[in-house]
């Protein structure tokens, strides 16, 4: 009777197909380089190349992970996500900024592993963001409480539709937890599968006044 580790053993890995990419002549500044991989992903219309897992540590210590949206990527490679501070992920930052994001396109065999510290950005640009999001997604942020347990549905639906009127009487509202983190990388990998196993994969390490470029053994 076939296992479920043969059933898993029999499903193939890495079988996106890698774009060419000289990795000698990789760029200096690891941004351009991932700006150039997150377009051909974009490009290739891989399914949601602009979600990463975000890594965090919470107030044990212990590991915490979700998939969310990178909303930009800064000329000094500061990668920007937004989430309510009321939320697991929200209160983890607070608590320890260390940090880690995941890229995974797999139609093109890729990854991009970042590792560093988030800063919150300003008020300003937080509640910028906030505005720009669709009004369903800021209302269910202004009815508060992201992951906690909805012990009472019709409290929490009589707390979305309040939320829903705020709006109405001011469609400037913002919540005041909504907070832009700006994702300061220490280090950036970045890994492209080949059929052959013999993978490629190129770190940059942040140096006091530039980045060093690593080859790593796969
Ligand atoms: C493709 C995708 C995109 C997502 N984008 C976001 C996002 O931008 N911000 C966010 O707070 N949650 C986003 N989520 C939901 C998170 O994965 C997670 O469920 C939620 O933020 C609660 O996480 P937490 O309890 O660790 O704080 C997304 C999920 C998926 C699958």
């Amino acid at each position: 009777m076939q296992t479920l580790r043969d059933e898993l053993r029999g499903v193939p890995s890495i079988v996106g197909q890698a774009p060419p990419f000289d990795w000698s002549s990789a760029p200096d500044a690891p941004q351009e380089l991932f700006l150039q991989w997150l377009r051909h992903a974009i490009g290739a219309g891989v399914p949601e190349a602009r979600a990463a897992t975000l890594s965090t540590v919470d107030g044990d210590g212990l590991p915490d992970a979700r998939v969310l949206i990178v909303k930009d990527v800064t000329d000094d490679c500061g990668f920007k996500i937004a989430t309510s501070d009321e939320s697991p992920k929200g209160l983890q930052l607070r608590h320890n900024p260390n940090c880690a994001l995941t890229f995974l396109w797999g139609p093109l065999a890729r990854s991009v592993r970042v590792r560093g510290v988030a800063e919150q950005a300003s008020a300003s640009e937080s509640a910028e963001d906030f505005l720009a999001r669709h009004p369903q997604a800021r209302a269910i942020v202004l009815a508060g409480g992201q992951s906690s347990v909805i012990s009472d549905e019709a409290a929490r639906d009589a707390e979305l539709e309040q939320a829903k009127a705020t709006m109405k009487a001011d469609d400037h509202v913002v919540s005041p937890h909504w907070t832009v983190w700006t994702i300061v990388p220490n280090s950036i990998e970045f890994w492209q599968g080949d059929p052959s196993r013999d993978h490629q994969r190129l770190r940059y390490v942040r140096t006091g006044s530039g980045w060093d470029i690593q080859h790593l053994r796969p």
